[in-house]
């Protein structure tokens, strides 16, 4: 049986860290699949594709003789690239605006779809955070989360992140592209952002980190406490 909590929710709303924290208390292997998003863009963005006009026809294989694909770290499944981790080369701004467009592709979709359910029958118990994993990917997750937070909240906790300074005009300039990621993800055609049916819905602007990642810990005990390893 496969064993998955899915969180979803709008860009910087705390997914991949509460995700990564719960799947520690648990003993899960958290999966951010927008790592997996970031990676195949990185992809295209190095085969000097327009992330605006992507074929999969051609990125597709590009990324399968680059090896792209899921490996164990420790206590997450994360992309490789070229036989070494991609996280040190997913997280610019270049990636970052480019990935809505990439990840709008059905067959880019698919692809990472399939990559994520073949880790999860394996047999590996994950945390997966992503836009559409209780939707779309994992709509049979014993547990479904759709966490968020107002793009105000996001913005700062994004500028801490990077080390840069919360003054008010850098929050806005930040929430306003927050909130343009949202709009394309949520507006898209295929799998877009939406609450999942049977997802609890926590607000995190109201929470602290701890008492975010308890209230998941606490539904995942209860949802996996008759299950066999
Ligand atoms: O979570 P993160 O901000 O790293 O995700 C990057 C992008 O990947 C999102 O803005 C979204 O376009 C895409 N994504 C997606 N479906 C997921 C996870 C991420 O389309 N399940």
């Amino acid at each position: 049986m496969m064993r998955v909590v899915a969180i979803d929710g709008p860009a910087a709303s705390g997914k991949s860290s509460t995700a990564h924290a719960v799947a520690q208390a648990i003993g899960f292997y958290h999966l951010d699949s927008g790592a997996l998003y970031r990676a195949l863009t990185r992809v295209a963005l190095d085969a000097a594709m327009d992330p605006g006009a992507i074929n999969p026809a051609e990125l597709l294989p590009i990324a399968e003789q680059r090896g792209l694909a899921l490996r164990v770290e420790g206590d997450t499944l994360s992309p490789v690239l070229d036989g070494t981790p991609a996280e040190g080369l997913i997280r610019g701004p270049a990636v970052t605006a480019a990935v809505s467009a990439v990840s709008a592709v059905p067959e880019v979709r698919t692809w990472a779809d399939t990559a994520m359910r073949a880790l999860a029958a394996e047999g590996y118990p994950v945390v997966v955070d992503g836009r559409d994993i209780g939707t779309i990917v994992f709509p049979e997750a014993q547990v479904k989360v759709f966490l968020v937070a107002t793009p105000q909240v996001r913005a700062e906790r994004r500028l801490m992140q990077r080390g840069e300074a919360a003054d008010s005009e850098l929050v806005r300039v930040e929430a306003e592209r927050l909130a343009e990621r949202d709009r394309a993800d949520s507006s898209r055609a295929v799998a877009p952002l939406r609450k999942a049916e049977g997802a609890i819905e926590i607000d995190g602007s109201a929470l602290s980190f701890e008492e975010q990642v308890e209230r998941i810990v606490d539904a995942a005990r209860s949802a996996f406490r008759n299950s066999t390893p």
